[in-house]
C-alpha cells in the first residue's frame, strides 16, 4: 500500500505520516528533507537558492547531510521552498522519491506533491490542513519549547509567505489531488489528528477491497 500526505507547512502531517507508517508497518520518507538538504547545500556552496543553476549544482548533497539537524531550522525551510520552485531541481530529486514509494513493500511519503506528481496511483492520499493561524502558534509554541526567542507575527509571516510560494509555482505546485481525502486539522490536537488520519485511510482501502 502506498499512503501518499501532502499539506502546507505545520499542518501536523509529519506527525500524521510517521503515526501512518507505524500503525500500517510501511517505510516513512519525509520528502521535505530532500529539498531542505538540497538548500542548505546551496548555503554550503555560497550559491544563491533563487539561481537555477546554483540550486541544481546543490542536489549532490552528500546523504549524511540528511541526518544533520540544521536541516530542521526555519532559516533550512526558507531556503528548500526557494529551491524548490526550480524544475530542474525537482526533477534531480524525483528518481529517489519514486523508487522509494514503489518500493515492494509500499510506503508512505509526505510532501507537496507526493499525490499528484510522485505517486499519484498511491491508495490513499491525505491533504492535511490548518489554518495560517493555528499552523504558526503551533511552530511558535515548538520554538518556545526549544527556548527559541521568537515572535508570533514574524512566524505567521513566514508562514503565509511559504504558502504563497509553494501554491503558485509553476511546477508541482501545493495543491490538493482530485482525488485526495481533505484532513482540517485546527481543531484537533496531534492524538485526534492521528485518529482522524487512521480511520480515512482504513475507510479508503476497506472501500477498494
Ligand atoms: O516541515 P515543513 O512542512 O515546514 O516543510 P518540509 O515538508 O520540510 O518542506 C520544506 C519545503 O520543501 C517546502 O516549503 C516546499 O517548498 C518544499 N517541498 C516540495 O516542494 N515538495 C515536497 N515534496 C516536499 C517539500
Amino acid at each position: 500500500m502506498i499512503i501518499a500526505v501532502d499539506g502546507p507547512t505545520a499542518s501536523g502531517k509529519g506527525t500524521i505520516s510517521k503515526a501512518l507508517a507505524a500503525h500500517f508497518g510501511l517505510p516513512f520518507m519525509d520528502t521535505g528533507m530532500l529539498y531542505r538538504a538540497v538548500g542548505r547545500q546551496v548555503a554550503l556552496n555560497g550559491g544563491d537558492a533563487d539561481n537555477a543553476a546554483d540550486a541544481l549544482a546543490a542536489c549532490d548533497f552528500s546523504d549524511s547531510l540528511l541526518d544533520n539537524p540544521v536541516l530542521r531550522d526555519e532559516a533550512t525551510g526558507g531556503l528548500a521552498s526557494r529551491v524548490s520552485i526550480h524544475p530542474q531541481v525537482r526533477a534531480a530529486l524525483n528518481k529517489r522519491q519514486v523508487d522509494f514509494a514503489n518500493q515492494p513493500s509500499g510506503a508512505v511519503l509526505d510532501g507537496r506533491d507526493i499525490g499528484t506528481v510522485i505517486a499519484p496511483h498511491a491508495d490513499a492520499k491525505l491533504f492535511v490542513t490548518a489554518t495560517a493561524e493555528v499552523r504558526a502558534q503551533r511552530r511558535f509554541d515548538e520554538m518556545i519549547s526549544r527556548g527559541l526567542d521568537v515572535d508570533y507575527e514574524n512566524i505567521l509571516a513566514d508562514i503565509r509567505a511559504r504558502d504563497k510560494r509553494d501554491s503558485e509555482r509553476a511546477d508541482a505546485p501545493l495543491k490538493p489531488a482530485d482525488d485526495a481525502m481533505l484532513l482540517d486539522t485546527s481543531d484537533m490536537d496531534a492524538k485526534e489528528a492521528v485518529q482522524a488520519a487512521i480511520a480515512l485511510v482504513e475507510a479508503c482501502v476497506d472501500s477498494t477491497l
